[in-house]
């Protein structure tokens, strides 16, 4: 492993994830695939999960999908909860420097410094979202974030096609 920059090394798994989406056969394979490269590739992604909401449940509660990293204890959360309830509810990218720092924070890891949380929009409507966590403080940049984001909008292409 060499210690390319972070903007080489994002560059590299962006092409790597435009390949996996070409070739998986769902929306849930490319999911799982995301997760396995992001975790693999980027290694300050310390923890890679799919949150969506369920179909039908009313209040909405997101529903851990596939994931690396150890096992949460936030299974389900409503969106008045955690960082990822404020991602789902506002429809924006959440970006957490310092998750000690932030109140709506749901610990995950103790070792846990930063986070970020991407909705996948499904013909303009939240479904799910990428979270991320880092045990590295301020993380995710505005590389990552192109990245994470890109990720995001492809899930949500392939839901609208399936
Ligand atoms: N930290 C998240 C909860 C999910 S775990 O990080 C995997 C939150 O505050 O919503």
């Amino acid at each position: 492993m060499s210690l390319t920059s972070d903007f080489e090394r994002i560059e590299g798994v962006l092409r790597l994830v435009d390949d996996l989406s070409s070739e998986a056969p769902t929306a849930d394979r490319l999911m799982e695939g995301i997760t396995g490269l992001l975790h693999e590739k980027m290694l300050k992604y310390n923890w890679v999960g799919f949150y969506m909401l369920e179909p039908g449940t009313k209040p909405p509660v997101l529903v851990l999908g596939h994931f690396q990293g150890a096992m949460t204890p936030h299974t389900r959360i409503p969106l008045n909860q955690g960082i990822c309830g404020a991602a789902a509810s506002s429809g924006k990218t959440v970006v957490v420097d310092d998750v000690h720092r932030d109140s709506r924070y749901l610990a995950c890891s103790l070792e846990t410094k930063s986070e970020i949380v991407v909705p996948v929009f499904v013909r303009g409507v939240v479904a799910g979202e990428l979270d991320i966590d880092s045990h590295f403080p301020a993380a995710f940049g505005m590389e990552d974030r192109k990245l994470v984001e890109h990720c995001a909008r492809l899930v949500g292409k392939r839901m609208e096609s399936a």
